[in-house]
């Protein structure tokens, strides 16, 4: 729960805390980003009531309208929408008892996060944004992550630095602030749940994926490093030392442009990586690329870029550009969706 009010409270929503008796031999309001959030009963009506992380005792007792707090009176009012993010062990979500009450729930107008009877943070918080028109909401925005590996015989690729960091973040964030998120993530381990993740390997199969599932998104986000050159020929064993090697190397195919081309009101974000100065890169860039916005960033400084946590970019765009000063890549990524909300809205009044 810390967790997630501080995610819904960076997206720019009003959290109000209440802690159920068992809840406090647990937790305080010392956990709590904001501890005067955390209140006795509701200091107004809220737009929405979140349970969580419920237990089956919660289930029940919502299910069944059993005596209950403060938030319990708000939820038997009528109050919807009702968010319940269950915590159950697998074997405590398939008892017949709980499984009913869940469907009870449903019945009665809740948005139960999680189907196997656990949610995570993002999925919860998404879940949440989504429901009350969070910014993001209503939009499908597909998110390339990581870098490309190119083979070279049956044990070797060329691959490149991306950790993937700053695309992962960029689609948690999205996610959080209502977006349904696409992720092609191309040899990136951990990807948060909630999103829908496709796994990719050479530039071949990314293009193939972002070309497809592109198809009734409304935006891309191309955030994966994405190789410029692929091995002529790729052996089909692995080439001996003794034989000695001389890689012949091609030029890839542009992904971002040819998604662009085939798809002209998709709104494309490129990413650019230089040495020094990122804004004329990334200028010229958006202009050949036909992008509606490209991130620059310098990746000679030390501690932003490749593996970091952190970042400093330009988002450019025609005519202007916004400086991000060096943030966390979370912090980063907010700033990115952000000026493509704003763009797509200036967009949408024409
Ligand atoms: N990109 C792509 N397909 C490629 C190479 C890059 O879609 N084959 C995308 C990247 O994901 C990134 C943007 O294009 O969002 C810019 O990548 P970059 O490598 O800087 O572009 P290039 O056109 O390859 O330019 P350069 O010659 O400077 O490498």
């Amino acid at each position: 729960m810390p967790e997630i009010s501080a995610q819904l409270s960076a997206a720019g929503e009003s959290v109000e805390i209440i802690l159920e008796p068992e809840t406090k031999r647990f937790i305080g309001r010392a956990a709590f980003a904001d501890p005067a959030s955390v209140v006795s009963s509701p200091t107004r009506r809220p737009e929405a009531i979140l349970f969580a992380p419920a237990t089956t005792t919660t289930l029940a007792r919502l299910a069944h309208g059993l005596d209950g707090g403060p938030t319990d009176e708000l939820y038997s009012g009528g109050l919807r929408p009702a968010f319940i993010a269950p915590d159950l062990e697998p074997e405590t979500a398939s008892h017949p008892a709980v499984v009913k009450n869940l469907r009870i729930l449903r019945e009665d107008g809740c948005v139960v996060v999680g189907e196997s009877g656990f949610a995570s943070v993002a999925e919860v918080s998404s879940a949440i944004l989504g429901g009350l028109g969070g910014p993001l909401a209503g939009l499908r925005v597909v998110v390339t992550v990581g870098g490309t590996r190119e083979i070279i015989d049956s044990v070797r690729f060329i691959g490149n630095r991306s950790s993937g960091k700053m695309g992962l973040a960029v689609a948690r964030e999205a996610r959080r602030l209502g977006a349904e998120v696409v992720v092609v993530a191309a040899n990136v381990e951990v990807v948060d749940s909630g999103v829908e993740v496709h796994r990719v390997e050479s530039v071949k199969e990314l293009r193939e994926a972002t070309l497809r599932l592109v198809e009734g998104a409304d935006a891309l986000v191309m955030a994966a490093a994405v190789s410029d050159f692929t091995p002529a020929k790729v052996a089909e064993s692995k080439i001996r030392r003794r034989d000695g090697m001389t890689l012949e190397m091609i030029s890839t195919e542009d992904v971002l442009g040819e998604v662009r081309r085939r798809n002209p009101d998709l709104f494309v974000i490129g990413f650019a990586a230089s040495h020094g100065d990122p804004r004329p890169d990334a200028r010229e860039k958006l202009r050949s690329k036909g992008a509606d916005l490209f991130v620059g960033n310098d990746i000679s400084r030390p501690g932003t870029g490749f593996g970091a946590d952190e970042n400093e970019v330009y988002i450019v765009d025609d005519g202007a550009e916004r400086f991000v000063p060096r943030a966390s890549k979370a912090e980063v990524a907010r700033a990115i969706l952000d000026s493509m909300k704003t763009k797509m809205q200036k967009r949408g009044c024409g």
